[in-house]
Order: C-alpha cells, then structure tokens, then sequence
C-alpha cells in the first residue's frame, strides 16, 4: 500500500469540519462532568497540574499517532491496525490493539449513555422550574430521587441511545458536521456566563485556589494513574475514536495543526467548568469530593438564583447533552464500521445490533446506584468498576500500544509522508515523543501503581 486507503465509510468535508467534529468527540462529558469530580477527589491542583503535563506530553502526540494510523489504514480500527500491521511486516497480533479499543468505546459508551441521562432528566427538570429558589440540601434531594429511581434513569439511557444511533445511522457527514458547528461555540458561551456567575458567589479565589494551587502531599499513584487515565478520556484517545475519524480526513490536510486546536479547545473547557463549579461548591459549603453526582448538586443552585437561571439551566443541560452526543457517537463508531466491514451489512443494521447491545450493557450501570449499589468489583460498583478498568487501564494501555506501533512498528518512511511534518526536527520531535516518551510516561505510572517505588 503506497497510500493512505480512502475510507469506504466517507469523508468529512473541509479541515475544519474535521477539527469540529474532533473536537466534538473530545469535548463531552468528560471535560463538564467528569473533570470537576474528578479533580475535586484527588486534591484539586497538584492533581491538575499532572493532568495538563499528560495532555502536552502524552496526548498530543498521540492523537498526531491516531490520526495519522486511521487516515493511512482508512477502515475500521480493528481493520486499519491489522492493514498497518502487515504493511510493516509486523506480528498480526496487534490487531488485538484494535480489538481492545473497540471493546473499550463500547464499555464506555454503556455508562456514558447513563450520565448523558441523568443531564437530560435535568434538562426537564429545569424547564419545569425544579431548581428555581431551592436550597442546595433540596437540590442533593433531587439528585438522590434520580440515582434510586431506575424507571427514570432508564428511560433517559434509552433515549440517549436511541439518539446516538440514530445520528451513527445517518453516516459521517450527514447532520453531525451542522451541528457540532452551532454547538461547540454556544458550549463556549454558557461557560464564560456560569464562570461569570461564580464570580459573584464571593468565593471565586477559594474556587481558583483550589483548582490551580498544588498541594503535592496530596497526589497519590492512584491519582496521578486518574490524571493520566483522565488526559486519554478527555481526547478521546486510546481506543479508536480519533483514529476512525482520521480515516475520514482527506489526505492534503495536515494533522499537526488540526491536533493543537482539538487539544486545547478540550482543556480550555475543562478548566472553565471547573472554574464555574467549584466557587459554587465552597459558597454553598458543599464537598469538593462528592463524586459523580458533583455537576448536577451545584449548578443547578446556580441556576435556581440567579435571574434567568431558568433559562439557562434548560440551555446548559441541553448543550451538555449535545456535548455527549457529539462524544458518544465517536464512541460507538469503531465497532459499528467494524461490524459493516466484518459482516457486509448496512449501517443501520449495525447501528442496530450495537445500539442493542451497549444499551443492555447500560443496564449494570443503572443497577449500580440502587439495587445492585452494595455489589463490587474488585471494590467497586459495576459503574466504578467499568470506569476504572476503561479510563484507567484500557485507554492508557490502548495508548501505550498506539505509540510504540505509530513510532516503531511502523517504517518511518510510511508516517513521515502521512504526517507531512514542516520540517525534519519536528518529525524527529513527535518519534521522540511517541517512541519514548509517551510509553516511558505510561509504563513509569503503571510501575507506581503497582507500588514498584515503595
Ligand atoms: N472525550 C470524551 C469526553 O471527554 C469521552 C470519550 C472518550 C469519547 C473516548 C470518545 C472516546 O467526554
């Protein structure tokens, strides 16, 4: 294969369509959900601070390696990796690497669907004035009502799904590449206007303190592995997603630069809503480590008192909502072109059996926050135990492998003229970074888990 294979599947229009559309996947639940909690568990700033170095050294270079690997590979994941594999003469069983990412979007997606749930029950929770002038303990109230109530959660799940497959079913540039164009930067705006709310509580530098001042006494392995983990979820990568879509961009556009407005359009987020978050935390003398149920116990108090916070409330949980759509398509994308490549069925038919499958999966994530709540894994719910054994081992592992295949399995001939870099030093650069530094990265933090060091 001299050339990159053009995708069976289709092709996104124009750069920037491709920048949206990665951004869109990048840019989810993880950044407005996820992120706060997260970082609100592990101490605040030390924990931020290692997770931007892992996006700078980590993430960025391997999403260079993602979409360099699917656009040259130009199918499915499983399919591309197994092409690539054979083009450098390599062992056939990396395609095992394209296996485990797709397993991991597909786990992923199970209990993404869940949360993207939750932000659609509050979606009409706000419409119908639910928050409006109530206390922070009635508002956790509302929170508690949900998490026990499996009739609602499942209702929400199914309609997410549904959604979901319903925008896959429609193919790569049918509706996704319009919407992400209007969403993203409305995204933007809401935030900068809670940003601006929290300023008013009053406690706007406990909130900034608390985020981007480092205690590192703080960091434990286990936290510095959920900031790693946490850069992979966040972009998106380690399991296929941005590699799928790469294989939809067209061959004169340059990745590098495509990479830099994804990655940091995807931090920007992510610091905002924990700059709009955690001022709302301290005014109201709630806890920084609430756990997953963090964004929808403090913005709605927000939106309750401020004037038109009915308004914004019904539009931050729609956007959010959109925010997870956009994501959860990348999601489930991989093993749906797998399952039209492997079997020669239609879209819709894959779309179907998926769509399928990841719902009944998303079933033991329901069942985790009430009847199934004092049943673990490995000391962890069913949902705590399928985030962590994804964000937290697969994607990083995914990563991993993505790296060293991208910077050593592969001839360097074959990826200098897919990534068509500037200059010679820059290529030197990212093979540095993707041979060594990435996997070294990877590899010293699972050691430190493992407790290696002491
Ligand atoms: N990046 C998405 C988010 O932050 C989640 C995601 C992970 C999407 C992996 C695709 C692949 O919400």
């Amino acid at each position: 294969m001299a050339n990159s294979k053009k995708s069976m599947h289709g092709a996104w229009s124009s750069r920037f369509a491709f920048i949206l559309a990665a951004t869109g996947s990048a840019v989810g639940l993880g950044n407005i959900w996820k992120f706060p909690y997260i970082a609100g568990e592990n101490g605040g700033g030390a924990f931020v601070i290692v997770y931007l170095l892992c996006v700078a050294a980590i993430g960025i270079p391997i999403m260079m390696a993602e979409i360099m690997l699917g656009r040259r590979g130009g199918q499915c994941p499983i399919n591309t990796i197994k092409a690539l594999a054979k083009e450098a003469g390599a062992n056939e069983n990396w395609k095992y690497l394209g296996w485990m990412g797709t397993l991991a979007g597909f786990l992923i997606l199970s209990y993404y669907s869940v949360i993207a749930g939750w932000s659609l029950s509050y979606v009409v929770k706000a419409f119908t004035g639910s928050f409006s002038g109530e206390s922070a303990a009635q508002i956790n109230t509302l929170f508690t009502e949900l998490k026990a109530s499996q009739g609602e959660q499942i209702f929400w799940h199914t309609f997410f799904i549904v959604a979901t497959m319903s925008v896959v079913a429609r193919g790569v540039e049918g509706g996704i590449e319009k919407a992400v164009r209007f969403l993203m930067p409305s995204l933007f705006v809401l935030l900068f206007l809670l940003v601006a709310y929290a300023m008013t509580t009053g406690y706007y530098s406990e909130g900034l303190a608390f985020l981007f001042k480092p205690d590192f006494s703080e960091l434990t392995a286990n936290s510095i592995l959920t900031a790693m983990g946490h850069a992979f979820f966040t972009l998106s990568l380690g399991m296929g997603a941005i590699m799928v879509y790469g294989a939809y961009l067209p061959k004169d556009i340059s990745i590098a630069k495509t990479v830099f407005w994804i990655a940091g359009a995807d931090t920007v987020v992510a610091l905002l809503s924990g700059m709009a978050i955690f001022p709302i935390v301290f005014s109201n003398g709630l806890e920084a480590g609430a756990g997953e149920g963090l964004i929808f116990q403090t913005l709605p108090i927000a939106f309750g008192n401020m004037t038109g916070g009915w308004l914004f409330g019904v539009l931050f949980f729609v956007l959010l909502v959109f925010a997870a759509l956009s994501s959860a398509i990348s999601l489930i994308e991989p093993a749906v072109t797998w399952v039209i490549e492997k079997f020669t069925v239609t879209r819709n038919q894959a779309c179907l059996a998926m769509g399928g499958a990841v719902w009944l999966m998303g079933l033991g994530t329901v069942f985790s926050f009430n009847s199934w709540a004092d049943v673990t894994f490995f000391g962890l719910t069913f949902f705590g135990f399928l985030d962590y054994l994804t964000a937290n081992l697969m994607l990083p592992i995914g990563g991993f492998l993505i790296a060293i295949f991208a910077g050593r399995v592969m001839h360097d001939r074959h990826t200098k003229e897919e990534l068509n870099l500037k200059t010679e030093k820059h290529f030197e650069i990212w093979t540095y970074l993707v041979s060594y530094v990435a996997p070294a990265a990877v590899f010293i933090v699972f050691l430190s888990v493992l407790g290696i060091f002491g």
